[in-house]
């Protein structure tokens, strides 16, 4: 390790403590970015990471007002325009906590248990953001910064980054760079430091499915009206076939195939059939036998229901036939499929399955097409030494099955790759009750990240107008 990135991990040894505090702080802030009733919480999200770059000693630092929730911008560019420019993607909102019951303790008032630190967000991904601030507070006060860092924080991510694009498109000289750094893309286990090369996209819809003017007594009407609960029961399942294929008309028709060779890189990951019985507790894995279980999460598209609601489903009985069902349905798009693509195939399928003994409705919700990096970039071999460095261990590449929005945007309109890692573990709970982090694998992200920002010095530069 050279003279400087080791002097910057000893400090990063020496203020575990204190990083460990500012992360309870910023897990303090119930920044749910759905929620309206937390619009307040979002902008004190934004300016608590505004002042976090003020301290690093980050110039041009600025809150753009966006049609939603915040982006906070700040940039430290003293390594001079020869340097190469890394721009650190984060996001501050976080998922609901519901179903609040199921917590053990306070989502907002983070507790350490043993080795985990619970509360919403430690994982997805507060805790990344502060390792990613950690990392250079840890170079910044120990030597030079020998790269151009930009930060750019939004509070969209979990509603899919709907204002984001446009704020790209607008303020592209601002963010030019040279390679993106985004660090919400998790891990396969904790001794496993991973790069994610492909994420899955994203389609999502409401649909809902209308009868009667108003609910009707079931013994009076029941038998001559279709029930509307039914009705979108049926029409939800028929989406797939007895194989767990999707049966939108052209669903399949742009995904690209895997090759033979990357099928058999995939097949050395541990995400096997136990992997996921052990990690989720379903008495039996389901879906398209045809494919792995890793192959399916990471390179296969899906639709899900994601909530249903009708009629009555209090304590005790009601004999109602409801007026109306409503589904939350979204889909996992993989190269090269398209969220307009999704939304087409939907609404064909609808329009020649539904009966005409109902009505219905559908709405599309933002998302973003599925994304995919070349694993022989120069610049993915900064952080892979920087992970084998620190974890003594080879590096395994993954396609995820999660979305992150910003990745294709970032390509089409900054022209730049994005190096996707982070040490969010696939039993943290994200997005469920009883989120953690496991910080003795945070601390080890804080390592790495340090040995990655000094390992980017060396990189070619891919944008001269970055700085
Ligand atoms: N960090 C996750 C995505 C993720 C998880 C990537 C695990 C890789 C590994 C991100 O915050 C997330 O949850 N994204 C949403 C995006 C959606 C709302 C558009 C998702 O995937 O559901
Ligand atoms: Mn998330």
């Amino acid at each position: 390790m050279a003279a400087n990135s080791q002097k910057a991990t000893e400090y990063a040894h020496y203020h575990k403590i204190e990083f460990l505090s500012d992360l309870k702080d910023f897990l303090n802030i119930p920044s749910i970015s759905t929620d309206p009733d937390h619009q307040a919480d979002m902008v004190r999200a934004a300016e608590w990471l505004k002042q976090q770059l003020a301290s690093l000693g980050f110039d041009n630092l600025k809150i753009f007002n966006t049609k939603r929730h915040p982006i906070v911008y700040g940039d430290y560019l003293q390594a001079g325009p020869v340097a190469p420019t890394i721009l650190v993607y984060g996001h501050y909102d976080v998922q609901p906590v519901d179903p609040i019951e199921l917590w053990a303790t306070n989502p907002f008032d983070p507790i350490e248990k043993g080795q985990e630190l619970y509360g919403r967000g430690a994982s997805d991904m507060k805790g990344q953001v502060i390792s990613s601030l950690k990392a250079l507070e840890s170079i910044l006060k120990t030597g030079p910064l020998p790269v151009n860092v930009k930060f750019m924080l939004e509070g969209e991510e979990e509603i899919g980054s709907p204002n984001l694009d446009a704020f790209m498109k607008e303020h592209k000289a601002l963010l030019a760079c040279d390679i993106v750094l985004n660090p919400d893309a998790g891990m396969i286990a904790p001794d496993v430091p991973t790069i994610v090369y492909a994420l899955r996209g994203l389609a999502y819809f409401e649909l809902r499915v209308y009868g009667p003017a108003h609910d009707l007594h079931s013994g009076l009407f029941g038998g001559v009206v279709h029930n509307p609960a039914q009705a979108l029961c049926e029409l939800i399942a028929g989406m797939h076939d007895d194989h767990g294929h999707v049966t939108l008309p052209g669903f399949y028709d742009q995904v690209k195939e895997l090759s033979e060779e990357e099928r058999q890189e995939l097949s050395r990951l541990p995400t096997n059939e136990e992997f996921f019985l052990e990690k989720t507790g379903v008495p039996q894995i389901w879906g398209d036998g045809e494919f792995s279980p890793g192959e399916r999460v990471g390179s296969r598209p899906t639709l899900e229901i994601n909530g249903i609601l009708s009629g009555f489903t209090g304590a005790g009985t009601k004999t109602v036939i409801p007026a109306w069902a409503m589904a939350k349905i979204s889909s996992r798009l993989v190269p090269d499929q398209t969220p307009e693509d999704v939304d087409l195939q939907l609404r064909k399928y609808l329009q020649t399955n539904a009966p005409s003994s109902i009505r219905w409705e559908l709405t599309t919700f933002g998302g973003g097409p599925a994304c995919f990096t070349e694993r022989d970039l120069p610049a993915t071999r900064a952080p892979v030494q920087a992970l084998e460095s620190v974890w003594g261990k080879r590096v395994v590449y993954k396609r995820e099955g999660g979305s992150i929005p910003v990745v294709a945007g970032v390509r089409s309109i900054l022209g730049v790759s994005s190096v996707l890692t982070g040490f969010g573990l696939p039993d943290d709970n994200a997005h469920a009750p009883n989120e953690k982090l496991d910080l003795p694998t945070w601390y080890r992200g804080i390592d790495a990240l340090i040995q990655f920002f000094y390992n980017m010095e060396d990189t070619p530069r891919v944008n001269n107008n970055a700085n």
